[in-house]
């Protein structure tokens, strides 16, 4: 028995079903707007975070002193990957071919996945994201493909974060374009609109059966 909370929204078989990953406070539903913007006619399936800080929802623990529990990472990354391929299956989705959206937490657990667990997915847009876990990955991620934003005045991620967190995707062989503006933690058009022309020219979007 799961104790996911997920949404699913039917979408064209032939279109990469997106995974939603929300950010610390969100839910299963609250990027739809975001995801229907970059692919329409998708299917969507979006996947809540089990862990509740101060009330809002995340996919991993904070530790007493504020730094991240590497540890509760952990446990929690293995059981969202093992959630994607139950409720995957229950789609008719092959996980493989999932382009996940992630925002701040969400996108970071799905960045930590590719590089310290094996991550079925091989796109992701990842917004606002940062590395949680300096050590070296051995991950090989040949055939990902992916797009990374970053606020030039974040106070929450800083940009030499961004650059190691880049870097270590880019050395496990990952194809990384990076957006950075001149704004905070927040989603601008801008960079939703550099993701999609991003998503688009990288083909991924339509399945080839
Ligand atoms: C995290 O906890 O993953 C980051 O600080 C971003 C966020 O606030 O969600």
């Amino acid at each position: 028995m799961s104790d996911a909370q997920t949404a699913f929204f039917p979408g064209e078989s032939d279109k990469a079903p997106v995974l939603m990953l929300h950010g610390t406070g969100g839910d299963e539903t609250d990027l739809l707007p975001i995801a229907s913007f970059l692919a329409p006619d998708s299917p969507k399936l979006g996947i809540r975070g089990r862990i509740h800080e101060n009330g809002a929802n995340r996919y991993f623990k904070h530790t007493d002193d504020g730094g991240f529990d590497l540890d509760n990472l952990s446990t929690e990354t293995d059981w969202l990957l093992s959630t994607i391929v139950t409720e995957s299956a229950k789609h008719g989705i092959d996980p493989k071919q999932l382009l996940v959206l992630g925002f701040s937490n969400g996108a970071n657990v799905a960045a930590y996945a590719w590089l310290h667990k094996k991550a079925p997915f091989k796109t992701a847009i990842l917004l606002h994201l940062m590395m949680l876990d300096p050590q070296a990955s051995a991950a090989n991620l040949n055939g990902v493909a992916t797009f990374l934003t970053h606020g030039d005045v974040d106070p929450i991620v800083s940009s030499a974060n961004f650059t190691g967190l880049r870097r270590q995707l880019t050395d496990a062989g990952a194809a990384v374009e990076a957006y950075t503006g001149h704004q905070s933690h927040q989603l601008t058009r801008a960079e939703l609109s550099a993701a999609k022309t991003w998503l688009d020219k990288t083909g991924r979007l339509v399945l080839s059966h």
